[in-house]
């Protein structure tokens, strides 16, 4: 199987890229990072699968050179990390760890060296868990303390980033970590929901606004979007599907580009949410340069008789990766089109995230892994569509470059152009990275 695709069918500004993110690769009991929600939430028992955590990972806290080799082998452009609060500042305020700021200013150099655009992430999730300890995403003060990390870790590679985005996907920092309970720090409380939702976005915005006083450039946001499906005709679905569409899809970005949070959602988080949020929007508004965004999946949405948002997911027909998450490269076309018409207009769109899932942790080095250079062929296929119909997409980055910590699941799912064995912790390029390197080497 090989890629329909090569550089050459994209405008030449085109980029393509990788991404990965701190706790799930870099083993975060190394090289004197504190301790983060992730570690507690991984030590409580039904949390995560096998109850397996990032201390380890990948080892890229050591291996980064080779695994940088790997993004420039491929022949991407760009490398997607981030960078962990908890490394950078192991109480979460206070004293900076030095090593901690050496590691990610000699990531970002040995990214320059090899010809990369380094594009940074300063939260994918690993909350220190001195912060958690007053409350975390609940606390009115989280802006401001955000705000002192981003300045920490801005002024010592902000010089040298291509691209920022403060937080990764504030849908799963407020929804799937306050009121699913499926992440850190594992609640499932509308109160915590409300309070954790608007926090991320005020603490967007001031980071925002602390790059732009240190003349960081190209600043963004990065959210996740899934396509919300009715599952039947019923008007109760519909109702059911727009509801989910809100709160996933649609809160944060209306937000940073409306100031507003949408009606059917404060129906729900309304009388939960802090006082005096209305007033925030001028934080939350900072004008950006680019919005990425994730996508991997679609959802059949039905409605239930429990409390607000009563309405619940069902299974669907369409093939799954190993996730359980259906295929469904429409949607990828669908939120590209949406978001330029109703929030960005003409300012450019990365696709920040996209993969699957394939195999099981027992999967070993050298498995063919077609399905994946499959999913690939067909979301970037839409993202061709969209592009020929006007809209400013300006890149694609894969998730992801090597298997890791998928965090609840832990380490049984691959969703890497790389193979990690766990045991060894070698690398071994799959034939999607072999086809990737190919399709992009070619103009
Ligand atoms: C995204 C996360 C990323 C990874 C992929 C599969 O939501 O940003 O860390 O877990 O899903």
């Amino acid at each position: 199987m090989t890629l329909t695709f090569t550089r050459g069918d994209f405008p030449a500004d085109f980029q393509f890229g990788t991404a990965t993110s701190s706790y799930q690769i870099e083993g975060h009991a190394q090289g004197g990072a504190g301790r983060t929600h992730w570690d507690d939430f991984a030590a409580t028992p039904g949390n995560v699968d096998r109850a397996e955590n990032g201390a380890l990972a990948c080892d890229h806290y050591n291996r980064w050179e080779e695994d940088l080799d790997l993004v420039k082998n491929a022949g991407f452009d760009c490398y997607r990390f981030s960078t962990s609060w908890a490394r950078v500042l192991p109480e979460g305020r206070g004293t900076p760890n030095p090593e901690g700021l050496d590691f990610y200013d000699r990531l970002v150099d040995g990214m320059l060296e090899r010809g990369l655009k380094p594009c940074a992430t300063l939260y994918h999730w690993e909350l220190p868990s001195p912060l958690a300890d007053l409350g975390g995403w609940r606390n009115a003060d989280m802006p401001e303390w955000f705000a002192d990390y981003t300045h920490v870790i801005m002024e010592k590679i902000g010089d040298r980033t291509y691209s920022v985005a403060p937080i990764n996907e504030p849908w799963c920092v407020g929804w799937l970590s306050h009121f699913m309970g499926q992440h850190a720090p594992g609640l499932r409380d509308i109160r915590a929901t409300a309070r954790a939702m608007h926090h991320v976005m005020k603490s967007h915005g001031c980071a925002i606004q602390v790059m732009r006083d240190l003349g960081v450039k190209n600043l963004g946001a990065v959210c996740n979007f899934e396509y919300a499906q009715p599952c039947d005709d019923t008007p109760e679905a519909a109702k059911a599907a727009k509801l989910y569409d809100s709160y996933y899809n649609r809160f944060f970005i209306e937000a940073i580009f409306k100031g507003s949070y949408p009606e059917d959602v404060l129906e729900g988080l309304g009388p939960h949410m802090p006082q005096g949020w209305q007033d925030d929007f001028e934080f939350i508004q900072q004008p950006l340069d680019w919005v990425g965004l994730n996508y991997y999946t679609r959802k059949l949405i039905g409605p239930n008789s429990g409390p607000w948002p009563s309405h619940e997911e069902r299974p669907g027909p369409l093939p799954k990766t190993t996730m359980g998450w259906e295929i469904y490269p429409d949607g990828l076309h669908h939120f590209l089109t949406w978001v330029a018409k109703n929030y960005t207009g003409d300012l450019p769109l990365y696709v920040t995230e996209n993969g699957m899932s394939a195999g099981t942790k027992d999967t070993t080095g050298g498995t063919p892994d077609p399905e994946r250079i499959d999913y690939l062929n067909q979301h970037v296929a839409k993202v061709k569509q969209a592009i020929s119909e006007g809209v400013t997409v300006k890149g694609y980055f894969i998730w992801s470059l090597m298997d890791n910590y998928e965090w609840a699941l832990g380490y049984d799912k691959r969703f890497g152009l790389v193979h990690v064995d766990f045991e060894t912790l070698s690398r071994t390029p799959k034939a999607s990275y072999q086809a990737l390197a190919t399709a992009l080497s070619r103009a």
